[in-house]
């Protein structure tokens, strides 16, 4: 089947390989409270660069906030004289909170996400009760991106491509020689991620990741998480296209969509939820802020009692 977003990733990638346009510089920040990898990734001629999937500091028990792991991206950023052009978010994470605005105060950035956030408001809006107020139209951020949408950060060019399955908005981001996948793929010795959330999707996972391992083979792939494996004593977060269509045990070449929907469905209802699930999907929803405060100026997370 063509794929005109696959065919786009694809001579982008040729394009770094040629020399024509530069290889990506790539700084990820491991945050082992949530095992999310937080990657900032910017142009080496320019010094323009996006921030992944940062994430905001949550002590669940006493309901409060901090930055230090947003603060060593901000560290990192004015130590290598970088200017900020994008946030991005893979996708509405439901394992961490994002720190996307507490970042954009300090280091600018438009705010992007996949257009189907407005599907993730939608399930999780009525899920959470979040009255007339909470817009699902997706406004809370700056840009929605399509699958094929194409952009540039500095001179390093970027493709967008739409991976629905962990949720129906996950989207990579290819920029330059590299992959951004979110959700969708693990290191080869742990697998895939999990399918099974309001919105998730088994059979769609499968194709997605199928299309994100049709780029080339040489592909550096950079995850949005890592838990260890057995046998794996250091965590882990950078792959290729080759190391995952040979090795990955969940989705190596020659796995049928089938058989890969059985073992998804089998592993996905042995999970626990997420521990931040809650509080992650109301902020994550909201593109990172708060619910609005109540009447005494304090903002509240809800837990809706025997819904999930
Ligand atoms: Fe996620």
């Amino acid at each position: 089947m063509p794929d005109a977003a696959i065919d786009a990733a694809t001579a982008q990638i040729g394009r770094v390989q040629s020399g024509e346009v530069p290889s990506p510089v790539v700084c990820t920040f491991f945050d082992e409270a949530t095992n999310t990898a937080s990657h900032v990734v910017h142009c080496p001629i320019t010094k323009r660069a996006a921030i992944l999937d940062s994430v905001l500091d949550y002590d669940a028990a006493a309901g409060r906030t901090s930055n230090g792991s947003a603060q060593a991206i901000v560290d990192y950023v004015r130590r290598e004289g970088l200017s900020v052009d994008w946030q991005l978010e893979t996708h509405a994470h439901a394992d961490h909170l994002s720190a996307a605005p507490w970042l954009q105060e300090q280091l600018g950035g438009k705010l992007g996400i996949g257009a189907n956030i407005v599907r993730v408001q939608n399930v999780f809006g009525k899920i959470f009760n979040a009255g007339t107020r909470f817009a699902r139209d997706g406004s809370q951020f700056d840009h929605l991106f399509q699958d094929g949408e194409t952009f540039s950060i500095g001179d390093l060019p970027v493709t967008v491509l739409h991976v629905p399955g962990h949720t129906p908005a996950d989207m990579a981001f290819v920029i330059g020689n590299c992959a951004f996948v979110g959700d969708t793929i693990f290191m080869p010795d742990f697998g895939t991620a999990r399918a099974d959330f309001p919105g998730g999707d088994a059979r769609q996972l499968f194709q997605s990741i199928r299309r994100l391992l049709s780029l080339p083979e040489e592909t550096r792939l950079f995850l949005c998480h890592d838990y260890k494996a057995p046998d794996r004593e250091d965590y882990a977060w950078l792959t290729t296209v080759a190391l995952e269509r040979a090795h990955n045990i969940h989705v190596h070449d020659g796995v049928s969509e089938d058989d890969f929907v059985a073992m998804r469905t089998t592993r996905d209802a042995t999970l626990a939820m997420p521990k931040l699930l809650m509080p992650s999907v109301q902020v994550n929803m909201r593109g990172g802020h708060m619910p609005e405060p109540e009447a005494d100026g304090i903002s509240y997370i809800k837990i809706p009692v025997n819904r999930l």
